[in-house]
């Protein structure tokens, strides 16, 4: 797949996540971390969704089961200092009001629809780089630094390879004008929603 971003592009977000909900994920880390472990079995979940919805997308399958087995390790890490805390998920897993809502903000029809699902998968990518930023910058244990460290690199990467995907198939300035809708949406949602600590 060839990349038409330039290698510093990073997607700007409207919302900045004040710093009481890194207190709130500090203060509640356990809760913090099932949540997370969920969003990352989540995240490999959805990589693989995009090859079921357009099999025929074959430029892109290669990154996807990329980002999928990289999601999966993610998951597979976070599931393990679960459980080195003792920690296990619950017997009912919440609905993710905030997907759910920005899935909602998709528009119908199959070509638009399929663009808007690559950016929705890019903002939250890069929200979820932006809050592991702040548990790697605030978290008293250096372990708990040095993973979200790592992870939030990751993520990051991952906000922009979902856009680069749509530029693929999508003029650029199509994609770009949708991005900058889909990130005031995402900051409508994100304002709406309680700052709980939780991932999203
Ligand atoms: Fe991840
Ligand atoms: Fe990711």
């Amino acid at each position: 797949m060839e990349k038409q971003l330039p290698k510093d592009y990073k997607i700007q977000l409207a919302f900045e996540t004040p710093k009481e909900w890194v207190e709130a994920a500090i203060e509640n880390f356990d809760g913090f971390l099932i949540d997370h472990a969920d969003n990352e079995r989540k995240a490999s979940n959805m990589a693989l969704s995009f090859i079921a919805k357009a099999p025929e997308k074959v430029e892109i399958i290669p990154e996807l089961i990329d980002i999928a087995l990289e999601e999966l390790v993610h998951f597979k890490q976070v599931y393990k200092i679960m459980t080195k805390r003792g920690l296990s998920f619950p017997k009912e897993i919440e609905k993710d009001l905030y997907v759910n809502r920005l899935i909602k903000a998709c528009r119908s029809g199959w070509r638009e629809r399929f663009m808007d699902r690559l950016i929705i998968a890019s903002i939250v990518e890069t929200r979820g780089a932006e809050r592991f930023r702040l548990i790697a910058e605030n978290h008293p244990e250096p372990e708990m630094e040095a993973f979200y460290t790592m992870l939030y690199k990751s993520e990051d990467r991952h906000g922009n390879i979902f856009v680069e995907m749509a530029l693929v198939y999508y003029e650029k300035d199509e994609v770009l004008k949708r991005l900058d809708e889909m990130v005031q949406i995402e900051a409508e949602i994100c304002k709406n929603l309680p700052l709980n600590g939780l991932v999203h």
